[in-house]
């Protein structure tokens, strides 16, 4: 069994994050609400236990508490924010609330010294409305901030640490240490969690799972479906089969990397099922957003059902569901958000389904489903390609959805991507390093028409915007900085060699208030 931490969450907006700073140290970790039962947390066996911040107070009635098999089982507890009031108000320290927060950046000074952070002055991330006012027995104050006189407090016999910012966000930049510290050290958690073992209890897991059973996977194209299919494909082999329904609306060369990757490269059996004058039969005269998901999703699952059938209803389906939908669904208090958008996938199947899911990438969060996938064999373009909607292009292709519309904008898109990964800021990870987080640049085919002039004759066709984003979560993006001179040679090519299109404009807007992608 791999070492492990278990984080609880009181309702951080940074819960997830603390998870991926955890795993990014290699070890495993799960995130688990504050008040789940005892046995599921120990079931993992934790060596350490970090509790989350909140938007909670300790005094006001049902706040979220501490519970008790935590301070029993004598691990070391690292309490951030608002885990480090709960800590003191559990611990016989008083917690003072104050009207004001206090929010950004400050400088936190540690004077004395400690297991966690060296002394001397570093900037921090903090976000917190109450503070301590006194300590709990057995603490001492180890660090502070101009309006936090307890920024960082310490009992090192229990090894309980608390902390008033936010280790786990980017603005602290030592906090990466910290956690680093209070893991590897304190806890002494080794940091086993690494794309060799992830696979080899996958193929564990799986093999338990299904027995001798016959198992079927249906594979979108995206990342998730491909990696899940190719563990399940390392775990069991011959009894996986696995069926690609070509909607005609993927990116170019998409539906022959997937096929060359799973089939000629891992050996899975793959059915091919070419759908595209299916789809675009059915989407004629569809132009509403909503309604053109709609239409895609129950086609698609029209026709795996069929495959299906066919097979002879394979008991086991594998599903790509990653560590953030799980954490989503049971997170605390956090209320549906609003829909703004239906993403619902192809290749997300009905609840109704009557199959046994397999879910190999159920803890991992999207960075190790890609890691495992290159360990699996995938071929790191495809595994470290960019977020594409379920729906494919046909999210993009404002208005009607027409083979002829599909086919210009996949060829303005290819022409996008090719010069972005000529200037080395195609792949996620580079245009990370302009400004921090990752990113996403694809082509739009819009619907309106406008004049133009080629050669002296007059044109009247339709427009691609370009669409280039930096984020760090895809929650909220700023549009790139992109080079003027690779913008230019982008619209140059895109009217010159795509056939409908005499205009390309760039998308300047952020999100909120627009969206990553138009639709
Ligand atoms: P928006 O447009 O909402 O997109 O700012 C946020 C991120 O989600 C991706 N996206 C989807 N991903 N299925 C997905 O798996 C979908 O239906 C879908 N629609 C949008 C989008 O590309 C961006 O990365």
């Amino acid at each position: 069994m791999t070492d492990a931490i278990a984080i609880l969450d009181f309702g951080s907006q940074y819960a997830q994050l603390i998870a991926r700073r955890v795993r990014e140290l290699q070890v495993y970790c799960e995130l688990f609400p504050w008040n789940t039962p005892a046995e599921r947390v120990t079931a993992i066996n934790p060596k350490g236990f970090i509790l989350s911040g909140g938007p909670a107070s300790v005094y006001e009635v049902g706040a979220p508490t501490i519970p008790a098999y935590v301070l029993e089982s004598g691990l070391p507890v690292l309490g951030i924010c608002y885990g480090m009031q709960a800590l003191t108000h559990a611990l016989g320290g008083r917690v003072a609330a104050s009207t004001a927060r206090e929010y950004g950046l400050a400088e936190l000074e540690v004077f004395a010294s400690n297991p966690l952070i060296p002394a001397g002055k570093q900037p921090v991330w903090m976000s917190h409305g109450d503070r301590i006012e006194a300590l709990p027995p057995g603490f001492s104050v180890i660090g502070k901030s101009d309006h936090s006189p307890v920024a960082f407090m310490a009992d090192a016999v229990r090894s309980y640490f608390g902390l008033q910012f936010h280790p786990e966000v980017h603005h602290t930049p030592g906090g990466k240490d910290i956690l680093g510290r209070f893991i590897l050290e304190i806890c002494q958690a080794r940091p086993d969690w690494t794309p060799e073992s992830i696979i080899a209890q996958g193929v564990r897991r799986v093999r338990d799972q299904v027995g001798k059973e016959m198992v079927l996977s249906a594979v979108s194209g995206g990342v998730d479906s491909t990696v899940a299919t190719a563990m399940v494909q390392r775990a069991i082999g011959e009894q996986l089969v696995a069926v690609f329904v070509d909607t005609g609306l993927l990116r170019m060369g998409e539906a022959t990397q997937v096929q060359k990757a799973l089939h000629d490269r891992l050996g899975v059996e793959l059915i091919t099922v070419h759908a595209e004058e299916q789809f675009f039969r059915s989407l004629e005269g569809v132009t509403l957003p909503e309604h053109k998901r709609r239409v895609i999703g129950e086609l698609f699952i029209r026709i795996f059902e069929e495959q299906a059938r066919q097979l002879g209803q394979p008991r086991f389906l594998v599903q790509g569901t990653i560590y953030p939908d799980v954490v989503e669904s049971s997170a605390p208090d956090r209320s549906q958000a609003q829909r703004i958008k239906t993403h619902h996938n192809v290749g997300g199947l009905p609840d109704d389904m009557e199959f046994e899911l397999v879910e190999p990438l159920r803890y991992l969060f999207k960075d190790e489903v890609r890691l495992v996938g290159e360990a699996l064999g995938l071929p790191a373009d495809l595994v470290w390609r960019q977020p594409f909607p379920g729906p494919g292009l046909a999210v993009r292709c404002l208005g009607e959805v027409t083979s002829e519309r599909i086919q210009r904008l996949r060829a303005a898109d290819v022409i996008l991507t090719r010069e972005l990964a000529e200037a080395g800021l195609l792949r996620m990870k580079s245009l990370n390093d302009q400004v921090s987080g990752s990113a996403q640049a694809f082509a739009i085919l819009l619907p309106v028409r406008s004049v133009g002039v080629m050669g002296d004759q007059r044109t009247y066709q339709e427009a691609i915007a370009i669409r280039a984003v930096t984020t760090e979560d895809f929650m909220t993006a700023d549009w790139a900085r992109l080079p003027y001179d690779l913008l230019a040679r982008v619209a140059n090519r895109i009217v010159n060699e795509v056939e409908g299109v005499n205009r390309v404009v760039y998308d300047i807007t952020s999100k909120p208030p627009a969206t990553i992608e138009w639709e």
